[in-house]
């Protein structure tokens, strides 16, 4: 289908059955096969997995989101590896009423109001920079994962997990994190991730592979000099 009261950049590659309204997608972003983009702003090099949906969110530079996942009123930062099959910024439905419908299906199936879900434009899930997050997690609407956290496989994550932890499980926990605290406090201090892209490419070989003393003081040195 072609978007619909969209931007798109003129080197964002958009894939075959996908459904775009309302929404800005980025240079060079991929949005994949059959993938649902709804008032949402899709940054550059973002590339959206096949069969997701990606509802009121915004999605920072460089971030990928694997196939078949749901995003709804999400902020995302850059540089993050999103897993495949995630629900992101799910909310909860009015259990204490008689019926668990939406007000969506109260108008398709009984005619009843006007199928408008109230939009909270307050509540944002947020997901930080540099984090990743394993297959088929679940985190709430209203929840923070801080920069550079990992989501394990299947977490739900149902509270803020601060920067640089591990949390696994259901409900999520905080089993450790990437680094000590000192670590943690210099790579907040860097935000490499806003550095501009000849920066971080130069610096590549201190971004990967195992962290080191020696690669953290030359990162330090990246940031003075840029
Ligand atoms: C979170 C994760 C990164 C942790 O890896 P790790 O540091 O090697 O963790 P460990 O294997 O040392 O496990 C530490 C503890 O956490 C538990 N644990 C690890 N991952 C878990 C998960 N996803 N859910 C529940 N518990 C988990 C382990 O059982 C172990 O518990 P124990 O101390 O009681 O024995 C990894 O387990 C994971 O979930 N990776 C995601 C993989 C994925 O989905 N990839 C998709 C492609 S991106």
């Amino acid at each position: 289908m072609e978007p619909v009261n969209s931007v798109i950049a003129a080197t964002g590659r958009i894939y075959q059955d996908t459904c775009i309204r309302d929404s800005v997608i980025g240079a060079d972003a991929v949005i994949s096969d059959r993938a649902v983009i709804l008032s949402s702003d899709i940054g550059e090099k973002v590339e959206i997995g096949r069969d997701c949906s990606v509802i009121h969110s915004s999605i920072s530079a460089g971030t990928f989101l694997g196939k078949s996942s749901v995003m709804k009123f999400t902020k995302v930062g850059k540089y993050c590896d999103l897993s495949w099959q995630l629900s992101i910024g799910g909310s909860n439905h009015n259990y204490k009423a008689a019926c668990m419908y939406t007000d969506t299906w109260w108008k398709k199936i009984f005619g009843v109001g006007d199928g408008l879900a109230p939009v909270d434009e307050t509540e944002y899930t947020v997901i930080g920079n540099d984090v990743w997050m394993g297959s088929k997690a679940n985190v709430v609407r209203g929840v923070t994962v801080g920069d550079g956290a990992v989501i394990g496989a299947s977490a739900l994550v149902l509270e803020d997990i601060p920067p640089y932890a591990i949390a696994v499980g259901c409900p999520a926990r905080v089993i450790k994190y990437r680094f000590d605290a000192e670590t943690v406090e210099r790579l907040l201090h860097l935000r490499w991730w806003d550095w501009e892209i000849e920066t971080i490419r130069a610096a590549a070989d201190c971004l990967r592979g195992d962290l080191t003393e020696e690669k953290l003081e030359r990162l330090e040195q990246f940031a003075r000099e840029r």
